[in-house]
């Protein structure tokens, strides 16, 4: 199999006075170039901690991470920093946007911290925000977007970089169902045009079943039942 990202044996765990809190047991997984996988389990199972850790946004207490064969916990926070930028797009339950940029502004910021100028920053990511039909609301800053709107800036931001891989933790769970439903297909109609593998956290069961690889997860081990 060609593995692009392989989290093995990790461990995470927090002190909680005298004991500690173990919320990742000794978890591993391998995910292949382009594939579609989805995480699913109860909240607390662990799942968000896993995806951060699969992001290299939180280190393991224990165990490896490796992308493309090379392992990541023994990289530095300012090239993990840059490796992030360049292959990896993060999309949250909220779409953390920065209020006092408007839409366009906000999917450059990944260009600009890349050192891109910014006439090419503002080309890349107008590219990115009309795929996302997005076209007319490049001025619009965050409070004049609707919910579905804000997430999709949220992941043009993501994928203006054209990462490798996207990951993405509740994407929906702030949103009505029908937006929920446009945005879920926009996932993978994504990751056809932009060659992503797709790395997903969600509570909603119709979502999940779009995946053709549904991971479960219980007290930070996969749930074999
Ligand atoms: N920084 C932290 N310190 C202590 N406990 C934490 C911390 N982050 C997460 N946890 C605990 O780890 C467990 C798993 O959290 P999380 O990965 O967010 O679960 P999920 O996303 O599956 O709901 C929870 O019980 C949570 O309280
Ligand atoms: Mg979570």
């Amino acid at each position: 199999m060609n593995d692009l990202l392989s989290v093995q044996c990790v461990t995470k765990s927090y002190p909680m006075g005298a004991s500690r809190l173990e919320v990742l047991r000794g978890i591993s997984l391998d995910i292949a170039v382009g594939e579609a996988v989805c995480i699913v389990g109860s909240s607390g199972a662990g799942k968000s901690t896993l995806l951060h850790i699969l992001g290299t946004l939180d280190k393991p207490t224990l165990g490896k991470v490796i992308f493309k064969g090379k392992d990541l916990t023994r990289e530095s926070d300012e090239s993990l920093a840059e490796f992030r930028n360049r292959s990896m797009g993060f999309v949250f339950q909220f779409h953390h946007l920065m209020s006092e940029f408007n839409a366009l502004e906000n999917v450059m910021m990944p260009c600009r911290i890349s050192g891109m100028s910014i006439r090419e920053s503002k080309i890349e990511s107008e590219k990115l925000l009309e795929l996302l039909g997005l076209g007319s609301r490049l001025k619009h800053f965050p409070s004049e977007l609707s919910g579905g709107e804000q997430q999709r800036v949220a992941i043009a931001r993501a994928l203006v970089r054209r990462p490798e891989v996207l990951f993405a933790d509740e994407p929906t769970g702030n949103l009505d169902t029908a937006n929920a439903g446009r945005i879920q297909d926009l996932f993978f109609e994504l990751k056809t045009r932009m060659n992503l593998t797709l790395v997903v956290v969600t509570h909603d069961a119709a979502f999940a079943q779009k995946f053709p690889r549904i991971l479960r997860m219980r007290d930070g081990l996969w749930d074999q039942a």
